[in-house]
């Protein structure tokens, strides 16, 4: 079996995290870094990824999230955020960091850029929010496969309320919200659902060719 599968087939939902061991400094740099690198819309990266290291924050969060214990017990928590908001001034610093990672001249750039802002301009404040939102959910799936082959296990969340998180962290004012909850670290022996079978449907079901 490739370790691609070996790996996807280890990793789980994690429901009880060993609160006694760590995620190395370096494991967790190869994790920012591969957040760092996740394809976003246009390149855009309407993203924020809050790591919550206070015990008692998360003990607050934990509340906010159907009291899941994984938020507190996990080695490292991060919060996936995205923007409400994409504006002009979002798309013009993206294309000064297109102009100055690739020593473009801006003046070239300006065409990709007016492109960006004309299809902004077409969408309404839901439409921005969801489409920044979907962002997140690529950043998710990216996540958990680069822990699954750290073998650091990690739960994907949306079991928690956006609304109580945005405001004791005062998300709304940094023009974000927060989408998905990812604790991470090292499974409990006693987790029973490690030793539950995956549940999936057949590639014969989920596959069409055409
Ligand atoms: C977007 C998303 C949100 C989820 N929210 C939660 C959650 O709040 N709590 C939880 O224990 N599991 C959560 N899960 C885990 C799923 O239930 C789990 O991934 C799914 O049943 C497949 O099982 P597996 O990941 O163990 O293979 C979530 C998964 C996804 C992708």
């Amino acid at each position: 079996m490739h370790d691609i599968i070996k790996d996807l087939n280890w990793r789980y939902a994690t429901k009880k995290f060993d609160s006694s061991k760590n995620i190395k400094d370096e494991d967790f740099e190869v994790i920012k870094d591969s957040l760092r690198l996740v394809p976003t819309s246009y390149g855009l990266q309407p993203l924020k990824f809050i790591i919550v290291e206070s015990p008692e924050l998360r003990q607050e969060l934990q509340t906010m999230s159907y009291n899941q214990s994984q938020i507190v017990d996990a080695s490292h928590l991060i919060i996936i955020c995205s923007y409400r908001d994409l504006n002009e001034t979002h798309i013009d610093e993206y294309v000064a960091n297109i102009s100055s990672t690739r020593d473009v001249h801006e003046e070239m750039m300006k065409g990709y850029g007016d492109f960006m802002k004309l299809t902004i301009s077409k969408m309404d404040d839901d439409q921005k929010f969801r489409w920044n939102k979907n962002q997140a959910y690529i950043a998710l799936g990216q996540l958990i496969h680069t822990c699954a082959t750290l073998k650091i296990d990690a739960t994907p969340m949306e079991g928690f309320k956006a609304k109580d998180y945005d405001k004791l962290l005062g998300l709304r004012d940094q023009n974000l919200t927060a989408s998905l909850v990812v604790p991470m670290g090292y499974r409990h022996e006693d987790d029973e659902a490690q030793h539950q079978k995956k549940v999936r449907k057949s590639q014969d079901d989920l596959f069409i060719t055409a």
